[in-house]
């Protein structure tokens, strides 16, 4: 593929990051990361910057919000970009029910305003970050979930993905000359296997980062929200995929836009673990019994959530790509719970 000019909104984010490590071992292309480190981190900049040291890839980092429009528009009007690779959001599913303007507007409305951006400045291709919680509680013979299954969110967060995700649809139907991807991540975990960035999230609320502050002290014990969904030990099951899986589907997605038509795709495994089971899972990589209570069931927590991947899977068979394939056979490299857990508790000792 020829060297295109990539923007990254929440570049410097958990899975952004990962993303652009991705880019940097896979492409030739060059970067532009935008991010208003509200979550990410200049660490996390300085980092990808060593990372792209000696490679043709260049990385250029502005920091702004996406908000402040005039600011967003100079940076496109500044640069031709090819391709937008868009993260930047809020992703807490509770704040999202405490304060749901905040996530129409960070998600829905900023998401609104950076594909009216790309229309106007000619970017011809989109790859948005989803979420399986525009599925909200799927019925039990709706699993694995198809990208066809209805969209019935349950909660503010879930409702403002769904909406871009329409806006993105709409867009492209009036302009063939905007293309996209869509992919509904699953539970996204783990950290980069040379320990050199993870998720740094403040007052993390995922599984597996909570588990890993526990063995790491910075939590003196976790809680089970729930032991009695119906599912075969009483919780919650999750399809949990490595961040760099994830983060490699769109390197994956830039190649597939040049070959095909937009689409939409799950990113998960296809198999899920319970909460109890991800928890012996960390504590058999840790060796550390910790502490872990029962608590109430978390409101608006499906029992069971599991992808169906067959659709992303056959557009990477399908996909010629023999350069990027030569590099990178497989499209998931690290399909193993315990590897996750291990990396995110890496991580955790690391940035401690
Ligand atoms: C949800 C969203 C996901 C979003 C993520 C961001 C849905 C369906 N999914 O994932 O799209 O990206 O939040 O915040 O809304 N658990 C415990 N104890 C803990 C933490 C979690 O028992 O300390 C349980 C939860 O109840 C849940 C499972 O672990 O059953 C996974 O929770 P979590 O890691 O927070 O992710 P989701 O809620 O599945």
């Amino acid at each position: 593929m020829s060297k295109l000019h990539i923007l990254v909104s929440g570049g410097a984010g958990y899975i952004g990051s990962h993303v652009v490590k991705q880019l940097l071992e896979n492409t030739d292309h060059d970067i532009t990361i935008i991010d208003n480190l509200s979550t990410g981190l200049d660490q996390t900049i300085l980092t990808l910057q060593e990372m792209a040291a000696g490679k043709v890839n260049t990385i250029n980092f502005i920091q702004a919000d996406l908000a402040d429009f005039a600011m967003i528009e100079s940076i496109f009007k500044a640069n031709q970009f090819d391709a937008l690779i868009h993260f930047a959001a809020s992703i807490v599913v509770p704040e999202s029910v405490e304060n749901p303007l905040k996530y129409y507007m960070n998600n829905t409305v900023n998401t609104t305003n950076i594909i009216k951006l790309c229309n106007d400045y000619n970017v011809g291709k989109m790859i948005f970050s989803s979420t399986a919680a525009v599925y909200g509680e799927p019925s039990s013979s709706d699993i694995p979930v198809k990208e066809s299954c209805p969209l019935q969110p349950i909660n503010p967060y879930g409702w403002s993905k769904r909406m871009s995700e329409q806006v993105i649809q709409d867009t492209a139907a009036a302009n063939d000359a905007f293309k996209y991807v869509i992919f509904r991540y699953f539970n996204v975990a783990g950290a980069d296997v040379q320990n050199r960035i993870g998720q740094s999230f403040p007052n993390a609320t995922h599984l597996i980062k909570v588990a890993a502050q526990t063995v790491t002290g910075q939590r003196e014990k976790m809680a089970i929200f729930g032991e009695d969904y119906a599912t075969p030990d009483g919780t919650c099951i999750r399809d949990y995929i490595h961040v760099d899986d994830l983060a490699f589907s769109h390197v994956m997605a830039l190649e597939y836009l040049a070959e095909n038509e937009s689409d939409v795709f799950n990113v998960g495994y296809g198999k899920g673990y319970s909460v109890k089971e991800v928890i012996s899972t960390m504590k058999e990589v840790s060796g550390v019994d910790f502490k872990v209570d029962q608590e109430s069931k978390r409101a608006g927590d499906p029992a069971l959530l599991i992808s169906d991947n067959s659709k992303l899977l056959t557009a990477w068979e399908n996909l010629k790509a023999s350069e990027l394939k030569s590099k990178h056979p497989k499209l998931f490299m690290y399909d193993d719970l315990k590897l996750i857990c291990k990396t995110a508790l890496e991580w955790e000792k690391a940035a401690q």
